[in-house]
């Protein structure tokens, strides 16, 4: 049973609230929050304050992923706002491994993103200190596109590389997962899945929760 992280991001901006309530009443595990600069990717999407207002309404914990450059400046106030899980690009971080170590010790859970582009082995020294990698099966920078079908090798071989290495790191795949391949994204080895326009494009978001919860 995979744990689901359904992306805000495809929800419905003018009414967050109802949103938020719904995935309270709902299965779902965590609420995925894109945060989005206009330059690290080409869309921009929303930042700390809609994170703080989430926050007050939610009662899963917040998955933050910052698609921005130099994310290290925004890791207290994101701690702040009330980010539980926060994931940095591995493209946008020089020194990861001092970010990744900021992250920890503010008390959160870190998790490093790859790019469709970058190979797996590319995370083999930072893996034992974090607690998700999350592997983009789209370019990031919208949701509601085409799951890239290599991504399904990749998960494969992070699992691999994780099992190898005899740690618990947990593997998200973010993009694109849709009814035709959620099955096979967590037969690979995946153990969360984000979801914008599968839960909140279906007419029925509980039911299809549902369903990715029995998957
Ligand atoms: C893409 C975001 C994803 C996206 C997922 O840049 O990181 O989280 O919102 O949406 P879907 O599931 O529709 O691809
Ligand atoms: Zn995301």
């Amino acid at each position: 049973m995979p744990l689901l992280s359904p992306s805000l991001l495809a929800g419905d901006f003018s009414n967050l609230q109802k949103e938020v309530e719904m995935l309270n009443w709902s299965k779902a595990d965590w609420i995925h929050l894109d945060i989005m600069d206009g330059v690290f990717v080409p869309n921009i999407s929303f930042g700390l304050p809609v994170v703080s207002a989430v926050k007050k309404h939610s009662r899963k914990p917040l998955d933050v992923h910052l698609m921005i450059v130099e994310p290290d400046r925004y890791i207290d106030e994101f701690k702040k706002a009330g980010a539980e899980i926060l994931t940095v690009h591995y493209e946008a971080c020089t020194h990861l491994h001092r970010t990744i170590q900021k992250i920890n010790d503010s008390g959160m859970k870190a998790g490093v993103a790859i790019n469709p582009h970058t190979p797996v082995e590319s995370l083999i020294e930072i893996l034992p200190n974090i607690y998700l990698v999350c592997l983009m099966s789209v370019n990031p920078g919208f949701y509601g596109q085409k799951f890239i079908p290599s991504s399904l090798h990749k998960i494969e071989k992070l699992k691999k590389i994780i099992n190898e290495q005899k740690l618990s790191v947990l593997i998200e795949v973010d993009g694109g997962v849709s009814e035709e391949n959620a099955a096979s994204v967590v037969g690979n080895g995946a153990n969360i899945l984000v979801a914008g326009n599968l839960v909140f494009k279906n007419p029925d978001p509980l039911s299809i929760i549902n369903w990715i919860k029995n998957l």
